[in-house]
């Protein structure tokens, strides 16, 4: 099911954070912040295993991570109807070296519009996007 966060999902968020982005996770207060700004939704079956934050009124996608364990279920790509869903749109930035995420996107339709220099300080990033 998929629900919005609420701050008890705080610690399962963290670990899911930390397992998918070793080198470059966000910390609770980066997330209390999002939770303040944009549409905060969950992934929960047993427990939390993935989360997506998203700008509602323009479709940018800020964060997106599915468990390690529960890859390849289509997780992801519900998340991401949900804001096509409220959006009609969704554009995201993706690190140049994530081709994983790059795949990902690709097989749900986005397509690479432009690359941002220096996005992530010491990488570049793919801003990659699609209408509904
Ligand atoms: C990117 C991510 C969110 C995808 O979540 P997911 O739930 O595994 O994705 P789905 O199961 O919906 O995948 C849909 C399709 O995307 C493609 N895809 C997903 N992961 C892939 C991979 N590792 N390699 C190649 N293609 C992949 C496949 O075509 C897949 O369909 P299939 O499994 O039937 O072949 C997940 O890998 C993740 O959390 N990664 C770490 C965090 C991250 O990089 N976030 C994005 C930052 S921009």
């Amino acid at each position: 099911m998929i629900r919005k966060f609420t701050h008890r999902d705080m610690r399962r968020i963290l670990e899911i954070e930390s397992n998918s982005f070793p080198k470059s996770a966000y910390d609770r207060f980066t997330f209390f912040y999002f939770s303040r700004l944009y549409q905060f939704l969950v992934y929960k079956d047993e427990k939390i295993i993935a989360y997506i934050i998203f700008d509602e009124r323009n479709g940018h996608i800020a964060s997106i991570a599915v468990d390690p364990l529960h890859r390849r279920r289509g997780i992801g790509t519900r998340l991401v109807e949900e804001v096509l869903k409220t959006c009609g749109r969704a554009w995201a930035e993706v690190r140049v070296s994530n081709k994983t995420a790059q795949a990902f996107y690709e097989v749900l339709g986005f397509i690479k519009i432009a690359v941002i220099p220096n996005y992530y300080r010491e990488e570049d990033a793919h801003v990659m996007a699609r209408s509904r």
